[in-house]
């Protein structure tokens, strides 16, 4: 700590420490604990006075992947197997469900946990109740209470688990939610400086997605899982609640293909879609940001039209207990870092406040899908959007809470079809009705089959909004 202290750059930290006592200066101590100077002056260089430039390999090539139809009888058959093995994971305990929602939620603008906002589009359940009943229903269905771990970051693990705790848990036993904390990592100014982001406290900000991994080790919850029995781990992100959590398919051939690492991925609808890319390179599976894809690249189609990389990324992943195992085994984790330019308020040497118009300062992040090259094995299946992809990213217009409710009331009017409720449209064909099934009731479409009917669940009317449970 004193090291990082003695480094000119950090001068005003030095000082502010110096003048701190009792509880403020242990806080700001035990942040700075926490940074190894070297790494902070590696950083520092690599990725704060210069900007980091992403090597992309030459040899890149579309990733294989399994399509979600089956392209053969052959294969038909393989995802029966696939899906019954996958049946038996759930049962049999094999499967945690992990939820990352240590993320800020800034282009969201939302006073709170991003999990705490309500998003249905009749009753407004937040993130986590309609996660929660889910879970519920995916453990009734599958004989097992299926546990789920919620990433929260030292920013929102209080207010997470206060919010659980007024809500009783929504029902779930209280021993099955499973909170753990990542990792932070300090913003750092343009010129190289910590930043305070309060007169006792560094700016920090959580340490990115790929912080999940490492987080999962030092909080115990890697052991937890191995004592249990657990052996793959369902990932999913906690503003989409379209995920398919507890996909059997997936889950099934994650196992059979024995892969260490898999992904759900989406057809693109456009070459500049803001999807993460699935390549190849020198054999390994790894994603490549949509902004750093060479045109040349993005643009490429195949000789009938269509994309050449078309797979994009949902972030949705099983991840095997025991390559996480493999990966933090000695306590450490070096994912590369990725660099946002961020506006971060900071108290200035005269000890004012200062909210900067303009980014002032970089964060550093770190995500998991850096982790799939470093698998021996990996699969991705294909994705289907308008059923598994509602990302909740702005207020409005594209990836917004908007679009998101429109897409759960989309799905969930095709259900209700399933079911034999007729469901009013329009002549474009899009539902003329705002509905919403309690995903308690209703996880997936054979439960839609299963458990409405026409005789008690009266049809949404035109114009109306309907809920069932
Ligand atoms: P995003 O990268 O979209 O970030 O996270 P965000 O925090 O939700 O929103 P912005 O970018 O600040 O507007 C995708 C998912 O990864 C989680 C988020 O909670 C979300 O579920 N995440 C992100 C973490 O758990 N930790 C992080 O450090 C970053």
């Amino acid at each position: 700590m004193m090291e990082t202290l003695k480094q000119p750059k950090q001068d005003f930290i030095a000082r502010t420490l110096s003048r701190l006592t009792g509880d403020s200066r242990k806080n700001l101590e035990k942040q700075l604990s926490e940074i190894d100077p070297e790494e902070l002056d590696a950083l520092i260089r690599d990725y704060v006075l210069k900007k980091p430039e992403t090597r992309i390999p030459s040899d890149l090539t579309p990733a294989p992947f399994f399509r979600l139809k089956p392209e053969n009888g052959r294969q038909a058959a393989y995802y029966r197997q696939a899906e019954q093995k996958g049946k038996e994971l759930l049962s049999d305990g094999k499967v945690v469900l992990l939820v990352v929602a240590g993320g800020q939620g800034t282009r969201l603008g939302f006073d709170g946990p991003k999990g705490t906002y309500p998003i249905t589009p009749v009753k407004g359940k937040t993130l986590f109740q309609y996660f929660a009943e889910e879970i519920a229903r995916v453990s009734e269905k599958y004989g097992a209470v299926i546990p789920w771990y919620i990433m929260t970051s030292e920013l929102n693990d209080t207010a997470t688990r206060a919010f659980f705790k007024e809500h009783a848990f929504f029902g779930l036993p209280v021993k099955s939610v499973r909170f753990f904390t990542q990792g932070t990592m300090p913003a750092i100014s343009y010129d190289g400086k910590l930043l305070l982001g309060s007169p006792d406290s560094l700016a920090l900000s959580p340490n990115g997605h790929g912080g999940t991994l490492l987080a999962l080790k030092k909080s115990g919850a890697l052991a937890e899982m191995k004592s249990e029995g657990v052996e793959y781990i369902s990932y999913f992100q906690v503003d989409n609640p379209l995920a398919p959590m507890a996909d059997p398919l997936f889950l099934g051939l994650h196992c059979l293909e024995g892969s260490q690492m898999s992904s759900r991925m989406l057809p693109k609808t456009n070459p500049h879609e803001k999807l993460g890319n699935f390549c190849m390179s020198g054999g390994k599976l790894r994603i490549i940001e949509y902004s750093d894809m060479p045109d040349a690249l993005t643009e490429k189609k195949n000789p009938d039209g269509s994309l050449a990389f078309l797979a994009g990324s949902p972030a949705i992943h099983v991840i095997s207990r025991d390559f996480v195992e493999e990966l933090t085994r000695d306590g450490r984790l070096n994912l590369p870092w990725h660099r946002a330019d961020k506006k971060v308020p900071f108290i200035s040497e005269n000890g004012e406040l200062v909210k900067p118009e303009t980014p002032n300062a970089v964060k550093l992040e770190s995500f998991i899908f850096d982790a799939l090259p470093l698998a021996r094995k990996t699969m991705i299946l294909e994705g289907c959007r308008a059923e598994h992809f509602s990302p909740t990213k702005n207020p409005t217009g594209v990836d917004s809470v908007e679009s998101c409710r429109e897409m759960l009331s989309v799905r969930d009017a095709r259900r209700l079809e399933l079911a034999g409720i007729r469901v009013p449209r329009k002549s474009d064909g899009s539902p003329d009705c705002v509905v919403e099934i309690s995903p308690r009731t209703v996880c997936d479409d054979e439960d839609a089959k299963q458990r409405l009917n026409p005789a008690r669940h009266a049809a949404p009317q035109a114009g109306g909004k309907a809920y069932y449970e």
